[in-house]
Parts: structure tokens; C-alpha cells; sequence
């Protein structure tokens, strides 16, 4: 079959012909997803380590090949992996599928399952969100930023964007936000607008601090990532003043330590995502053979980026 491939840590990716993996349920793949964590995976500097030569891509939506665990042949699915997903096939644990809702497109499952279950995470079982509270969310029109506006909003949440460009913040008001901001002067911008119960911080950098300066008594920080490439090192006296709860969230870490409630949650999304609820903004396709080029991550993306890697359904 043919797969992206990294062959040395740092890349370059390349596709090759490689053999079909064995594992317990095999799917083609049509599309898959294009994360940071994959660009991550590739450096060498992701938290968990993959050795070359390995096939990258954490995210897909196809066919199941051969019936296997409750599984049959020519059922949809979307699932994700630590890597593999790059590739015409993948072979994983039944645990890891779920099936696509007939009304939904293959390729807009292939774009919902990583960022959106990431964003849900966040606001629901870490931050713990309640209908009416404000919610800003930084790197508002990213694959995850742009999936917590759309759920905060669907949740009830009053919505405040933060993005560096007006297309992008024109973005995150169709997907339900309610305000929106950019970067600069944040803290005052955002405090002017009426602070936030909740931050969800995708970024990192310098704007984690002005986000939490600007947030109301008792709220909850919920860092998810440094796309920035920057960690921030933040003045925990802003959180005792304000009686703000400062949290992480990673998915790997949930998956190995307390996987049944992440179990729950997916369920709780998979239902709105059957509903018609949720609708992932797909910003561009690419060919498998263009792997390298959607793995530059282009910071104009509005949405998720994919790859198709098989004609689409
Ligand atoms: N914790 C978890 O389980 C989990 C799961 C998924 C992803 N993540 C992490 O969350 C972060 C965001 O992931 P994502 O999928 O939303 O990424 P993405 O689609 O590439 O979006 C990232 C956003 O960050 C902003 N940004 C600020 N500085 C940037 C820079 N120097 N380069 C690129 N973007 C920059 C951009 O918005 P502006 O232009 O508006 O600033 C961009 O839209 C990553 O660090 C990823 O590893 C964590």
C-alpha cells in the first residue's frame, strides 16, 4: 500500500510503498487529518516519542476492510491513532472506532474526532462549564479553538473569539461566537468586553497571561497546547486573587489515567455530532502525495486540514 513516510527524526516525509499493517480492525482510509501533534510526532519533539521509520498521521475516516470485532466490511468509520494514519490503510483496536452517522459525510467525520473531543474535554470535563458563562477562547479559528467556540456556543456559553486575522475572526461568529477580539491588548480588550469564567488556550505564549488577567472570580484556565511554540510561565498570585483554577488537559495522559470518563464524553459528542449539531469547517484537501506540504501548517487555516488519501465516498 502506498504511506507517508518518516524515515529519520525531523522528516523529510515521503510516500512509499509499504506493507498493509496487521491489527485488529483494518480500514481504508479516505481522508485523513492533518494535526500539530503529527508535525510534533515528526520533530522528535512530541511527549511521546515514535521511532522512524514510522507512517505519521493520528486521524481518519474510511471503510472498515474486513469484518472484524463487531465491525463490517464497507462500514464508515473514523478513528485515531498515535501514527499510522497516513496511509491508503490502518489496522487498530475496535476501541478506537466509531461509526459515521449516515447524513454525515466521510469527509467531515475525518475532521471531528481529534479537535472536537479535545475542545468538549475541555469545557465539560475540565472546566465544567454552565449555561450563560463567558468563554474566551484563544486561537479561536484553529482546529481546536474553532470546535471550542462552536460547543461552548451549542452549550450555551456566551462566546468571545480571539484571533489574529478579520478572517478568521469572521470565522469563529459563524461558528457561534458572540464577540470577538484580537491579540493586541488583549487583557484590556478582553476585560472591557466583561472578562471570562473560562479561557481555553490553545496558544500559549505571552497571551495566556493577559487571557488569565482578564478573567472573573472563580474562573478555570484550561491550557491545551503551545501552537505559539512558546510555554508561558504564569504568576499563580493572579490565581489566588481571583480564585481561578488553573488546569491542563491532554488526551493522552486522560486515555491512560482515567479513560472511562473520556469514554463518556465521547458518547455525549458522538450523539450531537449524529444530531446534525456539530459541523467541522474543513479548510482545504490535499492529495496523499502532497503530505509534506500540509504538514507546513499554514497558520491561515481556518479549520482542519486534509488529506485524501483514497477516493472519498
Ligand atoms: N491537549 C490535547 O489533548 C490536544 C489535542 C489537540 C491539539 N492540541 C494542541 O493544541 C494546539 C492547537 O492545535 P490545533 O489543532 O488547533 O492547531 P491549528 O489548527 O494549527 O491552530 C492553532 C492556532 O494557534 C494560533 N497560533 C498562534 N501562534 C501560532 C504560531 N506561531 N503558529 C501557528 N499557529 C499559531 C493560530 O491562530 P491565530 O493566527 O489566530 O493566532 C492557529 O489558528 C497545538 O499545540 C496542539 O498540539 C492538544
Amino acid at each position: 500500500m502506498r504511506a507517508a513516510r518518516c524515515n529519520a527524526v525531523g522528516g523529510p516525509v515521503v510516500v512509499e510503498e509499504i506493507p498493509e499493517p496487521v491489527g485488529e480492525v483494518p480500514v481504508d482510509v479516505h481522508f485523513a487529518a492533518v494535526n500539530f501533534a503529527d508535525v510534533l510526532v515528526i520533530r522528535g519533539t512530541y511527549q511521546v516519542r515514535a521511532e522512524p521509520p514510522f507512517t505519521p498521521g493520528s486521524e481518519f475516516a474510511g471503510v472498515v476492510a474486513e469484518s472484524a470485532h463487531g465491525f463490517a466490511t464497507g462500514e464508515r468509520v473514523f478513528g485515531s491513532v498515535f501514527v499510522g494514519a497516513f496511509a491508503e490503510r490502518v489496522a487498530v483496536p475496535a476501541t478506537s472506532l466509531h461509526r459515521i452517522p449516515d447524513a454525515i459525510p466521510t469527509q467531515r467525520a475525518a475532521a471531528f474526532g481529534v479537535s472536537h473531543a479535545t475542545a468538549y474535554n475541555a469545557l465539560r470535563l475540565i472546566a465544567d462549564l454552565r449555561e450563560g458563562e463567558r468563554v474566551a477562547v484563544l486561537g479561536a479559528a484553529g482546529g481546536v479553538g474553532l470546535a471550542a467556540v462552536e460547543l461552548a456556543a451549542l452549550l450555551g456559553a456566551e462566546v468571545v473569539a480571539v484571533a489574529s486575522t478579520e478572517e478568521k475572526r469572521a470565522a469563529c461568529v459563524k461558528a457561534g461566537a458572540h464577540d470577538v477580539l484580537p491579540y493586541e491588548d488583549l487583557k484590556r480588550g478582553l476585560r472591557d468586553s466583561g472578562g471570562a469564567d473560562i479561557v481555553i488556550d490553545p496558544v500559549g505564549g505571552p497571551h495566556s497571561e493577559q487571557a488569565l488577567r482578564a478573567m472573573r472570580w472563580g474562573g478555570r484556565f484550561v491550557n491545551v497546547g503551545f501552537a505559539s511554540g512558546e510555554v508561558p510561565r504564569l504568576p499563580l498570585n493572579l490565581a489566588m486573587l481571583k480564585g481561578v483554577t488553573i488546569h491542563g488537559f491532554d488526551f493522552g495522559g486522560w486515555a491512560r489515567h482515567d479513560r472511562d470518563r473520556l469514554v463518556v464524553t465521547r458518547a455525549e459528542l458522538n450523539g450531537m455530532f449524529a444530531d446534525g449539531l456539530i459541523h467541522p469547517r474543513v479548510h482545504a484537501v490535499h492529495p496523499l502525495d502532497d503530505v509534506a506540504m500540509a504538514l507546513t501548517l499554514d497558520r491561515r487555516a481556518i479549520g482542519k486540514v486534509l488529506l485524501e488519501v483514497a477516493r472519498g465516498v
